[in-house]
């Protein structure tokens, strides 16, 4: 329980991020290309992978049974993102599922990138 004579110290919760907000996640070095990273912010779960110099940001839960993609590799050439439960893999640009088991999408997040800033826009 906080202590009321230390109400002054005690920080301001964040403010909740409001939609079309955005939200910094990273610097675009921080991530090394063919590599994903998970950041959980602003009540997202975003999984963010780098292919070359290009950034995608996913629902980092897998539509099958709901496990992290954030887990699985990266393929670059077909832009996609292997669930490392299945198999199952999404196309980056899209989040449609493009092998089974998983058949249904993952959502797709807007970045910005300023500089070497990576922010999510929140939906
Ligand atoms: S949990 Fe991802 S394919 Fe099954």
């Amino acid at each position: 329980m906080a202590d009321p004579a230390n109400a002054d110290t005690v920080p301001d919760a964040p403010e909740p991020a409001s939609p079309g907000a955005t939200v910094r996640l990273c610097r675009r070095s921080d991530l090394e290309p063919g590599s994903v990273r998970r950041f959980d912010v602003a009540g997202l779960r975003i999984a963010l992978a780098r292919i070359g110099d290009e950034l995608f940001a996913v629902g980092d839960r897998c539509s099958h049974e709901d496990f992290p993609l954030s887990d699985g590799e990266v393929w670059a050439e077909e832009c996609e993102l292997e669930c490392a439960k299945h198999g199952s893999t999404f196309d980056l640009r899209t989040g449609a599922p493009c092998s089974l088991p998983a058949t249904t999408p993952v959502p797709v997040y807007q970045l910005v990138v300023d500089g070497d800033d990576v922010s999510v826009v929140v939906p």
